[in-house]
């Protein structure tokens, strides 16, 4: 009796142990993020899922078979740790050809795992405690917790929410000794909105003589609408010089799941964004490098998605016209806002809830990229889908 007592003290005690040094959250006040949130009531409802930025359909067969290819010829250990060379002197090659610029496929490209990975480890490669990243709100969703985990500090500068254009006055206005980095997205998730030349332009003026980074990321570079020319941080000599540029081949090749995409830097820049690349994710998946690098060397296979993307905005579109939602046609991305200011007064985030549940077509609250609580009555429909989806997600949206 006298054992077993001292058995279930020793137990209580434990457990005690347990709960002594309780875990302390690096970021605790980051939920997890809306795009799992949304997705999973849009399965729990069998919604038309409109809400995260992947395609539901396939990507090309061609390159599909690439990526068998390359597996059955046995590239099927670690790639080299920057990436395949023959995909990093692709990337060069595509630069050189659309932009006209330059960039040393040995020292200043890399491949990452996704756009993501990137954009983290670019911010782990440079921030340190109290450094202040400027980034603009609605912001995509990885900036904020990335720049917090190195013990950094986020300004936000909030977009005005109809037209979304940067206030660079106001920006100058955000500069202090402790600026790092401001980190731009264009074309825009989630407004769809894209940085001018003009703007780029008053970009390099602002940053001119400072020693604050760029991070630009511009994983939409090819959807892009109605004949307006992208402008890669790359083409500006004073953006470029400090620019870590991030890519995606995920949404340029319809095929998210495969997370892959590219780091573009100066050599200086590139050496520390390799010193964390290299315990981060060490290597990234050979095969479909190895058909990536083919499969880019055909600029059809790329340079065509923007007209392809505008046939889709403007068919989800053409169906939304008797629709009580109000938008301005997208600019950029494959997300087009509608505000619903004509039809509720709940917030942005129980409506997108409801409509899920109710009517069966999930969306994304945009409140969720702003500044707290920040609800101007919008939400983001993903258009990357197939015909019948966006026509039939649409009339039930229209009746609403
Ligand atoms: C603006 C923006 N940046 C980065 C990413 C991440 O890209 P990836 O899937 O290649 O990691 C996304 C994905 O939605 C995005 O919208």
């Amino acid at each position: 009796m006298y054992f077993i007592f001292v058995i279930l003290i020793f137990k209580k005690q434990f457990n005690m142990q347990r709960f002594k040094y309780p875990f302390h959250s690096k970021l605790h006040e980051v939920p997890t993020s809306i795009f799992a949130v949304m997705s999973a009531v849009a399965n729990e409802y069998k919604a038309i899922n409109l809400s995260q930025g992947f395609p539901n359909f396939n990507s090309d067969p061609k390159l599909i078979a690439l990526v068998n290819k390359a597996m059955l010829n046995g590239h099927n250990q670690y790639a080299p740790m920057p990436g395949i060379f023959s995909l990093r002197d692709a990337i060069a090659k595509k630069m050189d050809n659309l932009y006209n610029v330059s960039y040393n496929p040995e020292t200043e490209i890399t491949i990452t795992a996704g756009a993501t990975q990137a954009i983290f480890t670019a911010l782990a490669a440079t921030i340190k405690k109290d450094d202040e990243v400027i980034i603009f709100k609605p912001a995509y969703d990885c900036y904020e917790p990335t720049i917090e985990l190195f013990g950094g500090k986020t300004i936000a500068v909030q977009l005005d929410p109809e037209v979304f254009t940067v206030n660079w006055e106001e920006v100058k206005a955000l500069i202090t000794d402790k600026t790092k980095m401001i980190i731009i997205n264009t074309p825009h998730n989630p407004s769809g909105n894209v940085l001018s030349r003009e703007d780029m332009l008053q970009l390099e003026a602002l940053l001119q003589d400072t020693n604050i980074l760029l991070l630009s990321d511009e994983v939409y570079e090819h959807i892009i609408f109605d004949g307006i020319q992208h402008q890669t941080a790359a083409l500006f000599p004073g953006l470029a010089e400090r620019a870590f540029i991030t890519a995606s081949f995920g949404k340029i090749f319809h095929n998210t799941g495969w997370k892959t995409g590219y780091c573009i830097a100066p050599a200086e820049m590139m050496k520390e964004f390799r010193k964390v690349h290299q315990f981060n994710v060490f290597s990234v998946n050979h095969p479909i490098q190895v058909a990536l690098a083919e499969y880019i060397k055909t600029p059809e296979n790329y340079l065509g998605l923007s007209l392809f993307y505008q046939r889709k905005r403007d068919l989800f579109l053409s169906y939304m016209k008797t629709s009580r939602f109000e938008f301005e046609p997208s600019k950029g991305t494959y997300f087009q806002l509608m505000s619903f200011k004509n039809i509720t007064d709940e917030s942005d985030y129980n409506f997108a809830v409801r409509l899920i549940k109710e009517k069966k077509v999930a969306s994304i609250p945009i409140s969720v990229f702003n500044e707290p609580n920040y609800d101007t009555k919008v939400l983001r429909f993903c258009f990357a889908k197939t015909d019948e989806s966006l026509k039939k997600a649409a009339e039930i949206l229209c009746a609403i």
